[in-house]
């Protein structure tokens, strides 16, 4: 809440201080200063005809709280029917002891950091597919670097004796789109997909797959469980729909507004000081026209005034079913026309009423459509308006509302105020009317962007269907890929599908795996037509170091080691070779290239 009261940790009540409520923060009123008769109008007075409990001003709402509140003011009339209106908005039904209860219950609530339960878990980086050869390999570079991982696998106790007992771990199948559980993608904003169809040698293996360790030797292979079109294509088209509501579009997510077509509104309601007995008062509309282009805009609009040491307006939204995730993002984007006024954004991931709001505020240009991008690395935990230093991180998987003041995940406000935070004043505060047109707001990816889907492919998907080529001198899955289920053909898909999505990834498409050290130099090639070897554990470095690189955005690639199959690669541990600058190889990669190319081209008629 903005603005209310709060006794201070002091049970006799001998001081009070006002909550949140910018205007009022740093001021503390002594409880014969309280009930001076020098104060003519209460700031916050109830009287007893409107509570059948209050008693010859003393009010007995609640065991923790049985004192009249009064503060000065600059003698104006109170709405007390706004007051009960915006408490219903936010409340429910008005029941006069739920709303005083509420109230209270607000004025005695602990301590901000106690106040505040949302995780700090933004940042996760998820790999599935992580009991894989490639996938483990990824993992374990992960935590080498620090990074926080979970890892998505289908069989829990495989998983655990392979990573060990401590990871963070969820359980599902992607072929079955029910059990990748929106709970999983909580606080991931980044993705490794090393799922794979399962291929073994006809002859049978060992659980762990130990054929594949044994060098050079082909097995004749099949496919093992799921067939390709499950785990290729239904599986990424699964996979791909938790993501995409999750890591985050490379063109944003509307999150309120009107643009292009789509819309999407929010349950605003006025949230201004006459909660502490103030008169300034801001109302949310839709116009249909006052748009830039014509089209609708939501407008913010009101009378500020400091009468009744009020001195702030605020929509803010009903705290929303279903915390907005926004973890996949790394801020706020408002287009808005501008008033020359400065404005505040306040976010809430707490479905409590008197928490912390992640807060920041914003400048605008008078009569000018601007677009204001708002960091969730700027936002500022602010509490009954003084920074939290030791609040919890921002988490933006777990947005309840917005204020304008704005603010919440659970909820946003946007708001106009006389006040900062830590006792600073707004420079650009002016009492009277304002207007704030807000076409949109929209969650947006901070440039320069790098990907948020790395997805291990492989070389090879573009050639069974390639005219001209000569199948003899092709990889075993190229030869094979009908007796296989088609499993290149519906490799491809999936990485159509990757494409096609709108989340930045990067796909690295290995020529054949082996089990040798990373370390020998690489070749990467795109149009898909190298063969060759490559080391897991390089692959995994390589998806690893994508994550961080704009270059390997939106990017397709095929790599090899410079090492042929007839060699074995080996590293002197005691002198491993330097970790490679894998940017220089990503820097030299274009944009489009897939080998479909090949595919498109018409065959010359002789
Ligand atoms: N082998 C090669 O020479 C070669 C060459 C080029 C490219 N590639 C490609 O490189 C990639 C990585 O290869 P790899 O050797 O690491 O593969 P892998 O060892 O076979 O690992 C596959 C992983 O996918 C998981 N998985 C399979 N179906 C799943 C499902 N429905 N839901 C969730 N997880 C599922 C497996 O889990 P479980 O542990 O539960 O089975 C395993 O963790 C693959 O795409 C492969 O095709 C391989």
């Amino acid at each position: 809440m903005e603005c209310c009261y709060s006794p201070t940790t002091n049970p006799s009540f001998s001081s009070f201080k006002f909550l949140d409520c910018e205007s009022f923060s740093s001021t503390r009123f002594s409880r014969s200063r309280l009930s001076s008769p020098r104060l003519s109008n209460p700031f916050l007075k109830v009287n007893d005809r409107i509570n059948p409990i209050s008693h010859q001003h003393k009010i007995y709402y609640s065991r923790t709280y049985k004192k009249t509140i009064y503060a000065e003011s600059r003698n104006q009339g109170w709405d007390f029917g706004r007051f009960v209106k915006t408490l219903y908005f936010f409340n429910g039904p008005p029941s006069p002891i739920k709303i005083f209860e509420s109230l209270i219950a607000s004025f005695s609530s602990p301590s901000a950091s106690e106040a505040e339960k949302s995780m700090d878990a933004s940042g996760i980086i998820l790999v599935a597919g992580a009991t894989g050869g490639v996938g483990r390999r990824v993992v374990d570079v992960l935590r080498k670097k620090g990074l926080p991982v979970r890892v998505l696998v289908r069989n829990k106790e495989k998983a655990e004796k392979m990573l060990g007992p401590d990871i963070d771990l969820v359980v599902g199948d992607i072929t079955k789109a029910s059990t990748l559980l929106p709970d999983y993608f909580k606080g991931v904003k980044k993705v490794i997909n090393a799922v794979s169809v399962i291929v073994g040698p006809k002859e049978g293996d060992t659980p762990d797959r130990a054929k594949y360790s044994q060098g050079i030797k082909f097995f004749e292979p099949e496919i093992k469980g799921d067939s390709p079109e499950m785990v290729e294509y239904i599986g990424m088209q699964n996979l791909i729909k938790a993501l995409k509501d999750n890591v985050g579009l490379r063109s944003g997510k509307l999150v309120f507004g009107f643009e292009d077509g789509s819309s999407r509104v929010l349950p605003w309601g006025a949230l201004d000081d006459v909660v502490m007995g103030g008169v300034s008062e801001s109302s949310f509309l839709i116009v249909p026209n006052g748009s830039e282009t014509g089209g609708p805009t939501g407008l913010f609009k009101g009378i500020v005034s400091t009468a009744n040491n009020g001195g702030f307006t605020s929509i803010r939204t009903k705290n929303f079913d279903v915390a907005e995730n926004l973890c996949g993002y790394d801020g706020l984007e408002l287009r808005v026309k501008g008033d020359g006024r400065r404005y505040k954004l306040i976010v809430r991931t707490s479905r409590d009423w008197d928490t912390v709001g992640y807060t920041i505020g914003f400048d605008t240009v008078k009569d000018q459509w601007q677009s204001i991008r708002l960091a969730f690395s700027s936002l500022r935990p602010i509490f009954r308006a003084k920074t939290v230093v030791d609040a919890l991180a921002f988490d933006p998987s777990q947005i309840i509302s917005l204020q304008a003041c704005f603010p919440n995940f659970s909820s946003f406000i946007l708001m106009f105020s006389k006040f900062e935070y830590d006792g600073k004043l707004n420079p650009t505060f002016v009492e009277g009317p304002f207007e704030l047109p807000v076409s949109s707001i929209r969650a947006y990816i901070a440039d320069p962007i790098t990907p948020r889907l790395v997805h291990v492919g492989s070389a090879g998907v573009t050639r069974p269907e390639r005219p001209g080529l000569d199948l003899s001198k092709q990889p075993p899955a190229v030869r094979l890929n009908k007796e296989l289920g088609s499993i290149l053909t519906f490799k491809l898909k999936g990485e159509d599908l990757i494409r096609e999505s709108g989340i930045p990834y990067t796909i690295v498409r290995p020529c054949a795996l082996t089990e040798e050290p990373a370390g020998a130099d690489l070749i990467f090639d795109q149009g898909d037509n190298i063969t060759g070897k490559i080391s897991r554990e390089e692959v995994a470095r390589i998806c690893v170091a994508a994550l961080e690189s704009p270059y390997a955005c939106d990017k397709t690639f095929e790599v090899k080691c410079v090492v042929p199959f007839s060699e074995q690669y080996t590293v002197d541990p005691e002198n491993p070779p330097p970790e490679k600058d894998y940017d220089v190889y990503f820097q030299s990669l274009k944009d489009g290239i897939t080998g479909k190319e090949m595919l498109e081209r018409t065959p010359v008629s002789v």
